[in-house]
């Protein structure tokens, strides 16, 4: 018989847009042992995660609570329960996971209108109100932190033009959540979908969302109860159900609701999991938390100037979370990540479509997002760069990255 070894898996340093390294009170948090989900202790951590949530995504928003499964199961529960078929959707696009709203979008059987930015920049908010003025969306899906070019779509303007119109705003927040301020309620985001493997520092397994009244009321008239769970005395929307049963939020918020209708079984440890991110999210404080993902991205932009190395994209958009280098000419990018993770133990990112062998993507996000993660990386990566004939002035990058730390006094 085969036999299989204990797993033993690596301690890695990972600076890649996500996942990224999970801080050691989340894994104790997911070792404790499981409760029954209508146990009222376990309704009780359920309670305690939607009030940490509605902190994070700084909403008095009633309903905020995690999908399981990975992020994208939250954006594609966000879509086909606020999008009807025939619907009018506007996305716009500026990178590979603006892509992704526009392919869920038509497979809500919506009428979709994208407008199309080129990869490294943003939208002006003119631009997307414009595209709304002659397409009249009901609604309108956008990505606020694109991680495949490292770039921050502003949101606060669209926001108020979406309410100003009575169209709903969807809001990809999964790669901004906990690492860069999402304001849900001044913004006027009518749902927002966050992820708890980039800057929460959770495993991937769960997707936040949180969505308003205005969304609400558009799911309600989609309400079905399910068959077998039916007593005769439901109230039901009328219209035509929500293509999914897993992703329907209409029964989602009914099982999240004091009145904990059965829907699926709660993923008990990465509940815990995420409780343990969003108390350890709490407890560092918000602004602080913003605060450090700032201070370790200006470590690592200023390393790696003094190697000579240069970013890629519109510096006006830059997210901080994500730096994207443009690989050197003549310097295989493969290879070096390869040597980076083999040798070092340091992981970053490559990239996708047509930025595809052109830039490397660094994460600075959550528990990885760290003094010395940030130096030991540009430490290797000026090793790994010489290692492969490219010139550079040696030594500066760590050197640079010293300077930031000690002018705010670490
Ligand atoms: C901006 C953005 N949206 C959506 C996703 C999809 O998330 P997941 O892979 O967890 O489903 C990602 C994942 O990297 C992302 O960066």
């Amino acid at each position: 018989m085969k036999r299989y070894e204990d797993l033993s898996p690596s301690l890695r340093c990972i600076m890649t847009p996500g996942p990224v390294e999970v801080d050691p009170r989340v894994l104790r948090a997911m070792s404790f042992p499981v409760l029954g989900q209508f146990d009222p202790e376990f309704t009780g951590i359920m309670n305690e995660t939607m009030e940490m949530l509605r902190e994070l995504f700084a909403t008095g928003n009633q309903w905020a609570y995690p999908v399981d499964g990975t992020s994208r199961s939250g954006i594609e529960a966000v879509m086909v329960s606020l999008i009807a078929p025939g619907d009018r959707v506007l996305i716009p696009i500026f990178g590979r996971f603006g892509h992704l709203l526009h392919e869920i979008a038509e497979r809500c059987g919506a009428e979709v209108q994208v407008i199309e930015k080129t990869w490294g920049s943003v939208f002006d908010a003119d631009e997307v109100i414009a595209a709304m003025d002659s397409f009249k969306p009901q609604v309108v899906a956008i990505v606020h932190g694109e991680t495949s070019t490292g770039r921050v779509q502003p949101l606060a303007e669209i926001g108020r033009a979406c309410r100003e119109r009575d169209a709903l705003l969807i809001v990809d927040a999964v790669a901004t959540i906990g690492g860069v301020p999402v304001e849900t309620d001044a913004w006027m985001l009518d749902a927002v979908i966050g992820g708890t493997q980039k800057c929460l520092s959770v495993p991937s397994g769960m997707a936040p969302v949180t969505y308003n009244a205005r969304a609400e009321a558009k799911l309600l008239a989609r309400k079905q109860v399910e068959r077998g769970l039916r007593t005769g005395s439901e109230r039901e929307g009328g219209l035509p159900p929500v293509r999914s049963n897993y992703l329907d939020l209409s029964m989602l918020q009914d099982y999240w609701s004091p009145l904990r209708l059965n829907h699926h079984t709660e993923m008990t440890s990465m509940l815990y999991a995420l409780r343990e991110g969003l108390r350890l999210t709490l407890e560092e404080g918000l602004a602080p938390r913003f605060a450090r993902h700032k201070l370790h991205e200006q470590a690592l932009l200023a390393g790696l100037a003094a190697m000579g190395l240069e970013l890629y994209g519109d510096p006006a958009s830059k997210l901080t979370v994500v730096t994207c280098v443009l690989i050197p000419e003549g310097v295989d990018g493969e290879a070096v990540r390869s040597m980076l993770l083999e040798r070092f133990g340091i992981e970053i990112a490559s990239s996708f479509g047509p930025l595809k062998g052109l830039i490397w993507r660094i994460g600075t996000m959550g528990f990885s997002c760290r003094e010395n993660n940030v130096l030991r990386l540009l430490g290797a990566l000026e090793a790994v760069l010489l290692r492969h004939g490219h010139i550079l002035p040696a030594g500066q990058g760590v050197q640079a990255a010293l300077d930031v730390y000690e002018a705010q006094g670490g």
